[in-house]
């Protein structure tokens, strides 16, 4: 059923907000809103096919509902909140960015998506197009402000709808409108998530791109095919991130050379691959970084078919070791202590990623030092070894040929791969493959040549 009509008078709108208390419990947003004042998404649908969609494609429709989110919650955080004092407050917390509606109407802590609650709208239509900015001078931590109604905010100026009252409000093409989302701050006071702020910090914001023309960029058309007018920048909703092979290919460029295009059989050389963050307006990773693992892999083929893995040069800075793989390390103890597994040792702190291999990434650390993937458990970090935006990094690979190394031509190929979660972790948590196979996201390779002296 198309057209809905809207109960948009004015003075209902007042009479009713009249009736709710000022705020939430404590203070916060926490019970300001009920569920039913907030609309589904099925009635953006009816008009804004398209969008909606897309929309319904992307992670930010299952916030809630994806099953890794269901699990670390449900299995993790949730158990967690009520055992450890500390982290008491992600009970509710989680579900100010992840499930706004359950958090909003104060229903804590939200049933499994299986019960087929509003909690499994996750971040709606609504949540965005009903928010009109935040509270404080930072967005974090869901400090999200809302006038939930028929009044939806936008920011095209002479627009009209059937479907409901339009309020023209800039702040919705600001990256902050993401900010109240995509920065976290937890319990140890931790910037545990930080998009917005590396985004802030980065060529992007000076060049005036925001998060909204990488992820929801304009393409000519109508964003309502019956009623809408024809546009030359309407907002594609793809909300494409780490999930998005097609995302994913290409943010990190590599290229590789030797230092020698000819070497004899005992001679070091030394090759230098340059990784490039080439495409995302914040850290690659960013976000999410406790459960991405990125890295760079060499490996060369000799002119008798032999392999040769080589393993990254040391750099020597403080806390290196927490980037070059080693499957002996341990890490993730803390899973066992929240799930009172009693002599748990902990898991592969990196995964199958092979031994010797550069890690891009930043060391989450529980308060008793140890790598977690318990974001909310996170007392400080390990050295931050991610690439800024447009930042390009070298790592060197010295290789002392063998003396049987035969003569002819050597291929050296760079590949980077980047998993969406650490494969230990995964495996053990019973979180299905499509979170943790790797993704090649980019290579190059280069030659050189093995003469006699
Ligand atoms: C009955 C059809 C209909 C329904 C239902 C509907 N819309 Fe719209 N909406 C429109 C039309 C038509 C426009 C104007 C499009 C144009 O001409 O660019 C519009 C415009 C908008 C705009 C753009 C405002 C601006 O000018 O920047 C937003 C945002 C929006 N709608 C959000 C929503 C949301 C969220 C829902 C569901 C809660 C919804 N709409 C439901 C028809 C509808
Ligand atoms: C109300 C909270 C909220 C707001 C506002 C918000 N997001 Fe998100 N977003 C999330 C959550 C939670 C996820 C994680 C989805 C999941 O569970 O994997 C997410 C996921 C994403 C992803 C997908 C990441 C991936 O791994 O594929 C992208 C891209 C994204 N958001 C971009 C944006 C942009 C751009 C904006 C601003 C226009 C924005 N978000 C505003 C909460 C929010
Ligand atoms: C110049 C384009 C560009 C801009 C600007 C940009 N992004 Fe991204 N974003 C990307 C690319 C490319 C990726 C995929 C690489 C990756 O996952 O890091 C990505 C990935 C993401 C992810 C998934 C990250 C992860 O590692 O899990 C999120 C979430 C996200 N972006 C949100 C945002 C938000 C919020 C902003 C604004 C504060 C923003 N992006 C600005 C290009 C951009
Ligand atoms: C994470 C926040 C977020 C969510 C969720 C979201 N939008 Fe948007 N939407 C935006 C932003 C940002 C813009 C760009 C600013 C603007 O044009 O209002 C936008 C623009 C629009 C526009 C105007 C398009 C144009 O360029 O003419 C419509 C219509 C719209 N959204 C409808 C929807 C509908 C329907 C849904 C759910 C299916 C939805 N939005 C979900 C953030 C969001
Ligand atoms: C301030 C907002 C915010 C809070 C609070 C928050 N998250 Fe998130 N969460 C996000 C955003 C945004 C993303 C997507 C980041 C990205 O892809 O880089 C995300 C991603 C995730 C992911 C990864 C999803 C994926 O597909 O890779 C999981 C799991 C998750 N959150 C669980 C939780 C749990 C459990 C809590 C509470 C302890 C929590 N989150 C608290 C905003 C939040």
């Amino acid at each position: 059923m198309r057209k809905r009509c809207f109960i948009g008078g004015t003075g209902i709108i007042l009479a009713s907000r009249l009736l709710l208390p000022l705020s939430g419990i404590n203070g916060s947003t926490l019970g300001l809103y009920p569920y039913d004042r907030f609309d589904e998404p099925d009635i953006c649908a009816e008009c804004h096919i398209d969008i909606s969609s897309q929309y319904s494609q992307s992670l930010m429709s299952q916030c809630f509902t994806h099953m890794w989110d269901e699990i670390e919650y449900f299995e993790l955080a949730l158990p967690h909140s009520q055992k450890e004092p500390k982290v008491a407050e992600v009970e509710a917390g989680c579900n100010g960015c992840h499930a706004p509606l359950a958090y909003l109407a104060g229903d804590i802590p939200p049933k499994r998506p299986a019960e087929g609650t509003r909690a499994n709208e996750s971040v709606s239509c609504d949540i965005c197009h009903t928010m009109t900015g935040f509270e404080g001078d930072t967005p974090f931590n869901f400090n999200y402000a809302h006038e939930p109604g028929d009044t939806k905010q936008g920011v095209r100026k002479g627009t009209e709808s059937p479907g409901h009252l339009i309020k023209v409000n800039p702040f919705l093409n600001t990256a902050e409108l993401c900010g109240v989302c995509h920065n976290e701050k937890d319990p140890f006071g931790q910037w545990v998530k930080a998009t917005h702020l590396e985004w802030k910090d980065g060529p992007y914001a000076k060049a005036g791109i925001t998060c909204q023309d990488c992820h929801l960029p304009a393409a000519p058309g109508k964003s309502d095919p019956e009623d809408g007018i024809e546009h030359p920048d309407v907002r594609q909703h793809l909300f494409h991130g780490a999930h998005d092979t097609g995302k994913l290919l290409g943010s990190i460029e590599v290229r590789i050379h030797p230092n020698m295009t000819n070497a004899a059989p005992g001679d070091e050389v030394k090759l230098t691959a340059v990784v490039i963050n080439a495409k995302a307006g914040h850290m690659i990773p960013s976000g999410s970084a406790e459960e991405r693992v990125v890295w760079i892999h060499v490996e060369a083929v000799d002119a008798d078919g032999r392999r040769h893995h080589l393993p990254v040069d040391r750099k020597g800075f403080d806390g290196e070791a927490f980037t070059i793989a080693s499957s002996t390390e341990m890490a993730y103890q803390d899973i066992g202590e929240i799930q009172d597994i009693p002599e748990f040792q902990g898991l592969k702190r990196d995964g199958s990623v092979p031994d010797g291999d550069r890690i891009f990434r930043l060391p989450y650390l529980d308060p008793q030092g140890r790598m977690t993937i318990a974001q909310w458990n996170t007392a400080g970090f390990g050295p931050d070894y991610r690439l800024a935006p447009l930042e390009a990094v070298t790592e060197g690979y010295t290789w002392k040929l063998s003396e049987d190394m035969p003569e002819g031509p050597v291929i050296v190929r760079a590949t980077v791969w980047y998993s969406r979660l650490i494969d230990s972790v995964a495996q053990f948590l019973a979180v299905p493959a499509a979170e943790y196979e790797p993704v090649k996201i980019s290579e190059h390779a280069t030659t050189f040549t093995i003469v006699q002296h």
